[in-house]
């Protein structure tokens, strides 16, 4: 494995696994109160080992993953966690190659996502009403290098895509039913349309909207992750769990040809 590279992120696990990512450069330190560690110490060496800090306390040096970049981003407001990131990308079927939309921006948790998704050969087109939550996102994606695989743009989307023909299009922000009718001239038929929502009342409004857009095959649903603790002759759950983050929306643009069939055609059979 190649050793460290100065601009590498790299994650830190101290005492108590608290958690860090620090980008890696000549002369710098990372202060915690558990000691300091000098970026010296890691560059030129391989990752995947264990390192003292000035305190003498351990700490791992590990080649961070996505859920540890997204979960450390720094950032404004809320993101989209992995547990939902992950998901969203397999359901709406976005690999190497696709064309995606993404509104809001935020601070780049899921844009994070997507551009390691569609690298090298598709594109994220990620809308922005606040040039300031959007200036945080470019950052966080530059030092990860995950910039040229990203169109930033500051726009209400009241306003409409640039791009037509789009693989799928992810709406993370309060209304999305707002916006069907710009979403539908994005995306290819049969394209892909997800939200993520916070609370039940909105993911019904954006259900009722799917029906009256053209949209079919909806599907709403929930992650729950329970983190158990790690000692195996006393294995149990975490004493605190993250109890809502949001409810997941996914559906798929299509033509209706007039054929006499509804939403309602399409559905499982209710039980009561
Ligand atoms: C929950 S944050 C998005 C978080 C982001 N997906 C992430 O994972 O970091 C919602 C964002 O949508 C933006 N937004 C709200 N309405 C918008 C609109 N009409 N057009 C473009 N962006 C909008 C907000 O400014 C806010 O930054």
């Amino acid at each position: 494995m190649k050793p460290a590279q100065e601009n590498d992120p790299v994650l830190l696990i101290g005492p108590r696994n608290k958690r860090f990512i620090v980008y890696l450069k000549a002369g710098d330190q990372l202060h915690t109160h558990m000691g300091i560690i000098a970026h010296d110490a890691i560059i030129g060496k391989p990752l995947g080992r264990e390192i003292l800090s000035h305190l003498k306390k351990p700490f791992l040096v590990l080649e961070p993953s996505a859920d540890d970049l997204i979960v450390q981003l720094p950032r404004k407001g809320q993101i989209v966690y992995p547990k939902e990131a992950g998901f969203a990308l397999l359901r709406m079927n976005i690999h190497s190659g696709k064309r995606v939309i993404e509104a809001g921006t935020g601070c780049g948790g899921f844009t994070l996502a997507i551009s390691r998704s569609v690298a090298p050969e598709g594109r994220v087109y990620s809308y922005e009403i606040r040039p300031d939550m959007q200036a945080v996102a470019k950052k966080n994606l530059e030092k990860l290098g995950l910039d040229s695989w990203v169109e930033f743009k500051i726009r209400d989307i009241a306003e409409g895509f640039d791009e037509t023909d789009v693989d799928a299009v992810f709406l993370d922000l309060r209304t999305p039913w707002d916006f069907l009718a710009q979403v539908q001239d994005a995306l290819k038929p049969g394209g892909f349309f997800g939200s993520l929502l916070p609370t039940t009342n909105q993911v019904s409004r954006l259900v009722q909207s799917l029906e009256h857009n053209n949209f079919a095959d909806t599907e709403v649903l929930e992650i729950l992750q329970r983190n158990y603790k790690p000692v195996p002759d006393r294995l149990r759950p975490t004493d605190v769990m993250v109890g809502h983050t949001g409810y997941l929306v996914f559906s798929r643009k299509i033509s209706r040809n007039n054929i006499g069939v509804s939403t309602a055609d399409y559905q499982e059979e209710a039980l009561s």
